[in-house]
């Protein structure tokens, strides 16, 4: 009888569907047809810039004589982007790619539309195109692996990505210092250390480039805190940016050559960024050479003429002072002609240099699998030892009889970091902001999978008291615990949220064959420390997490990563204990051209950013800079530096321990007492595989420029003359290899 009665309301529910389905394959068509549009091949065009033979400057030359002022002025700003609160107009009908930003090209001419896509550790917006894409390990954590050739991998599988997906420009990339480890941004960048953050990700953006996409590097510059970054003014002296947070973009810029560089929402010494000349004109551009375009951060532009001026060369996401204010203020005589046009060949000339104008790019399908294998790959050399009591670890399955897998979410995935960075995991669609997003990788079905003769159970440990319960009657219990970072905020403190710090200190007394494997994208406090036995900085691990962190439980895979930024003892010891925070009023405000830099944030600490503050003030760490344990051990041994034109330092490396194994043999340097300089800098590394027992000498050129200081007066790098203390070893706290030389 009920079933009868419910049965007419069944079939108009059902016809409704029906109906409703229709519409929005409608709907979704007309979408597409404004995508196709979008990203049809722009008809081909015979004029003499199509010529592949003359270089990307002649080139953009070329096009640029032919365009009219409208066509230049299109080029200098985005259209929109979905979710932007205003639309560009004459933008219609959309031709986006559902990513962060589009470009109109010059049909005509052959200049195609700019599809940009946030891709920090993999595509985003892949879900708004009912799209796949692969995430990688987090920016710290391939920071972490200290290793070039990963980073050039991670690189290129996102150019490749970007391009099945249809784009052409990528807004990866991010190398901002970790000047203070609350930011939430800190898991897309790639550590406190400017050699080792400009080396990776150098390599990374020359081999994204490498596919035909036009990369960028952000945000530029000192964009070290999320907290009011719309209004924070950030005040610093020229040789302290010079030898830090700037020096991390000069050496990733000569490396990669990139298309493009993104200015930063903040002031710099009292001028926005985005309209900061030392910034834009005379360092990047004048001093470093950098040929290609400056896009302002989305909502990072503030004026026109200043802008301009400044070295601006193209708003994102609309045309709010790049558009029709831009082409009045050149028609007032404002703005001068070169200038306008040297915004304009800047942009040509890096569609030509990166091949998007060549190799247009053509929707197609994402190589799953193979983007699953560099995940895990490039996981596994990230995945960082940080404790191994007693060699718990690797796991003897043999032994094994019970493992206890506790945390939150670890019988079904891993965390990821959030923002404009997010990658949508596959079956998820569009993820949404500040959404705590976990990817399907199950830590507990990897340790299974790994165990096949024991029995392997599961606790959120919500209730610690039943995690510990669990612990107890395990032979072993591995806890994953997390922490979510994102974009557009900081965290408040250092400790592992969700009271997961009471969590593990319970399970390790329950049972002391305890082993903590973090989710986080930064340092955390660890006030268990001495009550587990093994600890593993996992970070965000992307696709392939699980299986990466159980490669290294189990043994299959020997660890190699260090620690590409200090883990502090607490936030007391940080340069700045108290973050600088907006006045309430600014808070929670919507970044807008309109915003004024009402606060400041003094970094006093200048150049000393990570482990060149605490060497400094002498504060002991939790963990050290460059720090991370291997299942094997390695022994040093006959420094000999040579100098001339390049500094040379050799050394050898042993693996004294029973299992092959990879080093990273740190070089770091101490500058004569005149320079004035904190007690080390990293100068060089190499990531040297050994068997057991084998030895391999090593040799690690050094470039003088990473030996020498920024001198203000004469604004140029001075090699300072007097004696330099060479060192060598493992961490930035374990060095025992020792060599003054004198240099002049
Ligand atoms: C972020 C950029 C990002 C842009 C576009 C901004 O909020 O700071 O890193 O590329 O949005 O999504």
């Amino acid at each position: 009888m009920a079933l009868h009665a419910k049965k007419p309301s069944r079939v108009s529910s059902g016809f409704l569907a029906a109906l409703l389905f229709v519409v929005l394959i409608l709907v979704m068509a007309i979408f597409e047809r404004g995508r196709s549009l979008a990203l049809a091949e722009t008809p081909s065009v015979h004029g003499p810039w199509m010529d592949k033979t003359l270089s990307p400057d002649r080139r953009a030359d070329l096009v640029l004589q032919e365009m009219t002022l409208d066509e230049k002025i299109a080029l200098l700003h985005g259209n929109g982007m979905p979710g932007w609160p205003r639309a560009v107009p004459h933008a219609n009908p959309y031709l986006g790619n559902g990513g962060a930003g589009f470009v109109l090209g010059v049909q005509r001419l052959g200049i195609p539309i700019i599809q940009m896509s946030d891709a920090a550790y993999g595509v985003r917006s892949s879900g708004e195109n009912g799209r796949y894409s692969t995430a990688l390990p987090s920016n710290v954590a391939a920071a972490a692996s200290w290793d070039v050739q990963a980073a050039c991998a991670y690189g290129a599988l996102i150019g490749r990505e970007l391009r099945a997906q249809g784009y052409n420009m990528s807004l990866g990339g991010g190398v901002n210092l970790t000047r203070d480890p609350r930011n939430g941004r800190t898991f897309e960048y790639m550590g406190e250390d400017p050699v080792l953050a400009g080396t990776l990700v150098g390599d990374r953006v020359k081999c994204e480039q490498a596919q035909h996409v036009i990369g960028d590097m952000k945000h530029y510059a000192l964009n070290d805190q999320e907290s009011g970054r719309n209004e924070v003014n950030a005040i610093i002296g020229k040789r302290a940016m010079r030898e830090s947070d700037l020096l991390a973009f000069q050496i990733g810029i000569g490396i990669a050559d990139p298309a493009a560089v993104m200015c930063s929402y903040n002031a710099v010494n009292g001028d926005y960024a985005c309209e900061n000349k030392y910034l834009l004109t005379d360092v990047l551009k004048k001093d470093w050479n950098f040929k290609g375009f400056v896009v302002s951060d989305w909502g990072g532009t503030h004026s026109t003429e200043k802008a301009s001026a400044a070295g601006l060369d193209h708003e994102e996401p609309m045309d709010d002072f790049f558009g029709d204010k831009f082409k009045q203020t050149v028609e007032a005589g404002k703005i001068p002609t070169a200038e306008l046009d040297d915004h304009v060949h800047r942009i040509l000339r890096s569609e030509f240099a990166s091949g998007i104008v060549d190799d247009p790019v053509k929707k197609s399908v994402v190589d799953v699998e193979g983007g699953l294998e560099i995940s895990r790959h490039i996981a596994e050399q990230s995945i960082v030892l940080l404790k191994n009591d007693r060699g718990i670890l690797p796991l003897d399955r043999a032994k094994l009889h019970s493992i206890a897998v506790i945390g939150p979410n670890a019988d079904t995935s891993m965390i990821s970091g959030g923002g404009s960075a997010q990658v949508d995991p596959p079956g998820h669609g569009a993820t949404k902001w500040k959404e705590h997003v976990w990817f399907p990788s199950s830590p507990l079905k990897a340790i299974a999978r790994k165990t096949p003769g024991a029995t392997v159970e599961f606790d959120s440990g919500a209730d610690p008291a039943y995690a510990a319960a669990l612990a107890k009657r395990s032979d072993v219990a591995i806890v994953f615990a997390y922490q979510w970072t994102s974009e557009d905020m900081d965290l408040p403190n250092l400790s592992l949220p969700e009271n997961q710090d009471a969590m593990i200190e319970q399970v390790a007394a329950a049972n002391p064959q305890t082993i903590v494997v973090l989710e986080t994208g930064t340092a955390v406090t660890m006030p268990w420390l001495n009550a587990v036995r093994g600890v593993l900085e996992a970070w965000y691990t992307g696709s392939q997490g699980a299986d990466a962190v159980a490669n290294i439980l189990f043994g299959e895979v020997n660890p190699t990563a260090k620690l590409p930024m200090t883990f502090p003892r607490s936030e007391a010891d940080l340069p700045h204990p108290q973050l600088a925070t907006p006045p309430p009023e600014e808070r929670g405000r919507r970044r807008s051209g309109e915003a004024k830099p009402t606060f400041e944030v003094h970094y006093d600490e200048g150049l000393k950013v990570g482990y060149k503050w605490y060497d400094a003030a002498n504060k002991p760490v939790l963990f050290p800079f460059g720090f991370g344990l291997s299942y094997t051990t390695f022994g040093y041994s006959g420094l000999r530096v040579s100098t001339g034109s390049e500094t040379t330092i050799g050394f050898t490396v042993k693996n004294t321990g029973s299992r092959a194994g990879e080093e990273v043999a740190e070089v770091y340097a101490t500058l004569p007492a005149s320079a004035g300089e904190p007690p080390k800098r990293l100068v060089g590394w190499d990531k040297v595989h050994l068997n057991a027992g084998e030895s391999k000498e090593v040799s690690v050129p050094v470039k003088t420029f990473y030996l020498s200081i920024y001198d203000e007066a004469s604004d140029s790098w001075k090699l300072v003359p007097g004696t330099y203390k060479f060192m060598v070893g493992g961490s930035s706290q374990s060095l025992p290899l020792v060599e003054n030389v004198n240099l002049k």
